[in-house]
């Protein structure tokens, strides 16, 4: 039986269409067959960010109201043999989804896929309840400014509290992915550093992602970064897909030199 991964957030806008898609691509090409999710209904991101909103025909909605069958409307993404692809539904009504229509999908992904990743829309908004209740893992992203920490921070109570896993006494494992650090902020001290946040979330770490322009030439020219393998964010995306799957992998060495919150607050 696969595993269900989410991928979310507190506040919006923190880099989890990004993660999503590029940890998707990661982890298939490790050879687990994945399949990506865009559970952030209304929006529709993550098919720009794989490049693959060309080829769209069906969503996610269309197959939980039998509109058509899960194989006609999964995309198998052709530069990554093992990916497959869910888009989200364009509807403006967010309330669309059914919380025992979404665990018959999940359930049917789970027999076919070793990796179903959820990329859930922001801990706030509605249908978030929808991404996290089935998950048995959810990896938190937040970048390193005071409101997304303090955001990211009220949804890790939110999870245990939503999730099916926990209300059978069992863990939904929690992990943080820090992204668009910025080196030189953090030595200047105006930015939140890794220790920072951690201190604050009480989570372990799987992944710090810098600040890097190549995000949005890539996602303009719908191909993930990724691919991109120079690339700090490339790298980034590479080693968290190997901490998913369990490898040990060194982190970056983000070393904080005066540290903001103790520059704040003494
Ligand atoms: N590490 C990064 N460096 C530079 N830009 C980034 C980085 N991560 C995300 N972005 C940009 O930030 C914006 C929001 O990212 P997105 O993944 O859509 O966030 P979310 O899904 O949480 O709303 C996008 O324009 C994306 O290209
Ligand atoms: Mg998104």
């Amino acid at each position: 039986m696969g595993e269900v991964i989410t991928v979310t957030s507190g506040k919006g806008g923190v880099g989890k269409s990004t993660l999503s898609a590029n940890l998707a691509v990661g982890l298939a090409q490790t050879g687990k067959k994945v399949v990506a999710v865009d559970f952030d209904i209304g929006l529709r991101n993550l098919d720009m960010i794989l490049g693959l909103e060309n080829r769209i025909v069906y969503d996610v909605v269309d197959v939980m109201e039998g509109r058509c069958n899960l194989s006609q409307a999964l995309i198998n993404d052709k530069r990554a043999k093992n990916l497959y692809f869910l888009p989200a539904s364009q509807t403006s009504d967010k309330n669309v989804l059914d919380r025992e229509k979404v665990a018959k999908l999940l359930e049917e992904l789970k027999k076919e896929f070793d990796i179903i990743l959820l990329d859930s829309p922001a801990g706030i908004e509605s249908g978030f309840e929808h991404s996290i209740f089935m998950a048995d893992r959810a990896i938190i992203v937040s970048t390193p400014d005071v409101s997304a920490v303090r955001d990211a921070d009220r949804v890790i109570g939110i999870i245990d509290a939503k999730s099916e896993k926990a209300k059978m006494g069992e863990e939904v494992q929690k992990h943080v992915v820090i992204n668009r650090i910025k080196q030189e902020m953090v030595d200047k001290g105006n930015m939140l550093s890794v220790e920072d946040v951690l201190s604050i979330l009480a989570l372990p770490l799987i992944g710090i992602v810098p600040e890097d322009e190549t995000i949005i030439t890539s996602t303009n020219e719908g191909e993930p970064v990724y691919y991109k393998e120079k690339s700090p964010a490339s790298q980034a995306y590479k080693n968290i897909a190997r901490r998913v799957l369990g490898e040990e992998v060194p982190f970056m060495d983000i070393t904080e030199k005066k540290g903001f919150l103790k520059r704040i607050f003494g």
